[in-house]
């Protein structure tokens, strides 16, 4: 079986072909916007609140010579309509805090979930977001049951949602969540 991880670049990769437009909705240090910017994908877009995560990132794509593929902006990802204008094909959040870093600058579910409704509406049908759920903090907890919520109660005819989670693990260890767009809903 997959580790997390890898399970959730898989479903990532999958989906992605040379006229899709990705989103990495937590830039962090820049290692899943790497990934994409790696992938076949046309342009990615990346989101960060940190100044130290929008570095990192540009530094990582520099120095792998994959800037210009991506547009790293300083915003969160709950704005997604202000910059992105086109249909997306994939995108991925990994919730919680920035390892070694500020643990008070988390994701939160209330943005969160702002932030899901929109990408879903611009997700192109056959599209997916990926979310790597990390909820051992109290924030996390939280996030997770506004994140599970929202998810289950998306309409069957219109997504399909995935849930892929290691039960016997300890730890509250993270696990995706991914939803898949099926149907335009009119
Ligand atoms: C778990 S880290 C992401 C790790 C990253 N994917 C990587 O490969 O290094 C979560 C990130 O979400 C960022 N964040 C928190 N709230 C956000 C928001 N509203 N919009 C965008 N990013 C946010 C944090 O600053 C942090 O860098």
């Amino acid at each position: 079986m997959d580790k997390v991880l890898v399970f959730a670049k898989k479903l990532l990769k999958e989906k992605i072909d040379k006229n899709s437009i990705v989103i990495d909705a937590t830039a962090g240090n820049g290692y899943d916007s790497l990934f994409l910017a790696k992938s076949a994908a046309k342009k990615v877009y990346a989101f960060d609140v940190q100044d130290m995560a929008i570095e990192n990132t540009k530094k990582l794509l520099e120095d792998n010579d994959l800037l210009e593929k991506v547009e790293v902006i300083k915003d969160g990802h709950q704005n997604v309509d202000l910059y992105v204008k086109e249909d997306i094909k994939a995108v991925v959040f990994n919730l919680g805090y920035l390892p070694n870093s500020d643990h008070e600058v988390t994701t939160l579910g209330q943005t969160t979930k702002e932030a899901l409704e929109k990408m879903l509406r611009l997700l192109e049908v056959g599209g997916i977001v990926v979310m790597v759920i990390y909820w051992g903090h109290d924030e996390g907890k939280i996030e997770k049951n506004i994140v599970e919520d929202y998810s289950r109660g998306l309409n069957q005819k219109y997504y399909q949602v995935l849930s892929y989670e290691f039960i016997n693990q300890i730890n509250n260890a993270p696990f995706i969540i991914a939803i898949e767009k099926i149907k335009e809903m009119y």
